[in-house]
């Protein structure tokens, strides 16, 4: 099965659909560990719980965000991964490690890209006013959530989804979410992939 290490900085319920899929061997892929920017997260107690090795790599710990990014490649590299995902992790991956992992790192996010991309692509999207957004699977670039998109997913916002500030939309948006992370990580693993400019075709 293809390597999967996944970086998450929240609750993980992302990191838990793949945990859970994978957990059946003809998925294609097994996760050998989860990293963290942070401690005390719910994503790191369940990636403990599955038995499996965690490694938190804090951007303070380090003189720069130059040397947080060495040391964060270092420390997914260490588990020598055929892909990384970006499951919820808030930070923007740096040069060294898009050096290393550009073309294997796919990331989720809670948008249409190229709409709302960013922190608060759920409030941007909601705040904007639009009546559909949803997820996107994408590889990471060095942009902001610009890289060739792989999958989206599709969420229609609900009249009341304003007075709750975006929670239960999120929570609408994870579930269509986590199901094509899933996806697109099992299709990725078991059938290969070519990137070809913004295009991502599955197959070798
Ligand atoms: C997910 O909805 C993910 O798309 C989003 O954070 C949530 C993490 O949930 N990521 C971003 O907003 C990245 N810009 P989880 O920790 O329960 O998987």
């Amino acid at each position: 099965p293809a390597r999967l290490v996944v970086l998450v900085s929240g609750s993980g319920s992302n990191l838990q659909a793949l945990l859970d899929a994978s957990a059946d061997p003809g998925y294609g892929a097994e996760i050998v560990a989860v990293g963290a920017d942070r401690g005390g997260i719910l994503g790191l107690e369940r990636a403990e719980k599955a038995g499996l090795p965690t490694f938190v790599v804090k951007v303070r710990d380090h003189a720069d965000r130059a040397a947080w990014d060495r040391a964060l490649t270092e420390a997914v590299a260490a588990y020598r991964p055929d892909l990384v995902v970006s499951a919820g992790f808030m930070k923007i991956l740096g040069p060294a490690f898009l050096g290393r992992y550009e073309g294997r790192t796919v990331n989720t996010h809670p948008a249409l890209l190229p709409s709302f991309p960013g922190a608060y692509g759920v409030r941007d999207a909601l705040a904007y006013g639009a009546k559909v957004t949803g997820c996107t699977v994408h590889f990471v670039d060095s942009g902001v959530d610009t890289g060739p998109i792989i999958a989206q997913g599709v969420v229609a916002v609900e009249d009341d989804d304003e007075a709750d500030g975006g929670d239960a939309l999120h929570e609408r948006i994870k579930t269509v979410e986590r199901n094509l992370l899933v996806e697109i990580v099992g299709r990725l693993a078991r059938e290969g992939y070519r990137i070809e400019g913004r295009k991502v075709r599955f197959g070798s």
